[in-house]
């Protein structure tokens, strides 16, 4: 398995690109299932999770191919409407398939997810939604079998606020006959990204953005062009290193518009930052200051970011709050930080981080995608060498993550090993 090691100390200082969303990337490949005709995706990010997504619609029967960070899809015909265990266990985001699956094929076969190292991360309001469409729903064998002639639209209310659920209805709704109202929709940019791709394939999407979504069905959608919008969690965890670093970045490709609650609390912590039209400039203002923030769906504080705030949160002055609110197990971070010589108590999913002057480097297991962007935070401000263990959790999700830093004057590089066979964690 690969190792990252890190000499901490430098601040990081200079520009870099921000790559295309994962979380935007990832339904936006299951959405070439819709159409008989090819979708292109620009601004392909290359990471590990969009690799296995297309690796299971190749697996299906989409002919795929890359031209210059774009990636063709061409679902002509679908031989084969299942998403396998061996590939869903290592990326949960591969339940994305079922909706359009199910919606263009009248079947599908998608293995359960499981539990995962964040939490246990139910699937029901995905069934749930599909079945008020009209779909028989078996769980059997570990796979949920999913048959429905034509989806039918239905008024759903969510029970719960879920990303990955809105957007396997929101596309499952664009052929089924009739309107869909979604009620209780998650409200995430990627969503909002995601409904502009289906649109530009003919869907008819009212909503997308808020709480409610109405979906006009179609009888077919069509082969478009859509450019993925700029990573907003990459975006948040380098301007979380710059403030931690106590450097000064630029992000190019980036938009601060859909960034307003990670700004606000680093602004908080007493960074300075400016934005305009697609560039955020961070520079930090020496030590900064606690700070508290509680994760919510969109436009709260995103769970995807609170690792990485907590890193920056061991070495300001006073005691910072975190209250994680999405998923009961997110805080394996913690100790890990504990072993760079951070200060943190934690009660259920309070933690609080009490300022220390510095980390001192050690080694460190990264335990799921956002943990291991914390640590690398952690590496980058403590003194000496941190070696992170298990970093293909961060190859997940972080395009070039040791070229990007380095760019900015990081002292990082990464040790080859062997396979990694306990890949399964997700977010
Ligand atoms: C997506 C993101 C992930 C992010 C998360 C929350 C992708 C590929 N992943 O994950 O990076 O951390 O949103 O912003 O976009 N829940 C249920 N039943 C369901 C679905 C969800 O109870 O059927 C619960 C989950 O256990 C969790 C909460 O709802 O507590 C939110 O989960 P959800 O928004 O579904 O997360 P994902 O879509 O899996």
């Amino acid at each position: 398995m690969d190792k990252l090691l890190i000499k901490g100390g430098q601040p990081l200082k200079g520009e870099v690109h921000i790559s295309g969303a994962k979380n935007a990337a990832l339904p936006e490949l299951c959405a070439a299932l819709l159409s008989a005709t090819p979708l292109v995706l620009h601004h392909r990010p290359q990471l590990n999770d969009v690799r296995t997504m297309e690796t299971l619609l190749s697996q299906m029967g989409v002919k795929i191919t890359h031209h210059n960070g774009s990636v063709t899809l061409d679902a002509g015909t679908i031989d084969w409407p299942l998403a396998p265990y061996e590939l869903v266990k290592t990326m949960r985001a591969s339940i994305l398939a079922l909706g359009p699956l199910l919606a263009r094929c009248g079947e599908a076969r998608v293995s359960m997810p499981g539990g995962c190292a964040i939490g246990l991360r139910p699937v029901d309001q995905h069934i749930k939604g599909l079945q008020a469409m009209g779909a028989i729903i078996d769980l059997e064998h570990g796979y949920i079998a999913a048959r429905a002639s034509k989806l039918k639209g239905t008024h759903f209310t969510f029970d719960v606020v879920s990303v990955t659920g809105t957007e396997n209805l929101l596309m499952a709704a664009t052929l089924a006959d009739g309107v869909t109202v979604l009620d209780n929709a998650a409200c995430e940019p990627e969503i909002v990204d995601l409904a502009r791709c289906l649109t530009a394939m003919g869907a008819k999407i009212r909503g997308a953005g808020t709480p409610r979504i109405e979906i006009e069905g179609v009888t077919s959608l069509h082969g478009a062009e859509h450019r993925i919008m700029p990573d907003r969690i990459e975006s948040g965890t380098f301007l979380v290193a710059a403030a931690a670093t106590r450097g000064e970045v630029v992000l190019r490709d980036a938009d601060a518009t859909i960034l307003d609650s990670v700004l606000d609390v680093l602004r908080r912590a007493g960074a300075r930052i400016e934005t305009a039209k697609d560039t955020i400039t961070l520079r930090s203002n020496g030590v900064g200051k606690a700070f508290a923030l509680v994760t919510a769906p969109y436009p709260g504080f995103p769970t995807d970011m609170q690792a990485q705030m907590m890193a920056l949160a061991t070495c300001v002055s006073g005691t910072s709050t975190l209250i994680e609110t999405i998923f009961e197990s997110r805080m394996m971070h913690v100790q890990e930080l504990k072993r760079l010589g951070a200060d943190i108590d934690v009660d259920g999913n309070t933690a609080r981080v009490h300022g220390v002057s510095k980390l001192s480097g050690a080694t460190v297991m990264a335990t799921d995608l956002r943990a291991s962007a914390c640590l690398v935070i952690a590496g980058l401000m403590a003194d000496g060498e941190t070696t992170i263990d298990r970093i293909y959790h961060l190859d997940r999700g972080y395009e070039k993550i040791e070229e990007k830093l380095s760019g900015l004057g990081a002292s990082i590089r990464r040790a080859k090993g062997g396979t990694a066979t306990d890949a399964a964690t997700l977010s």
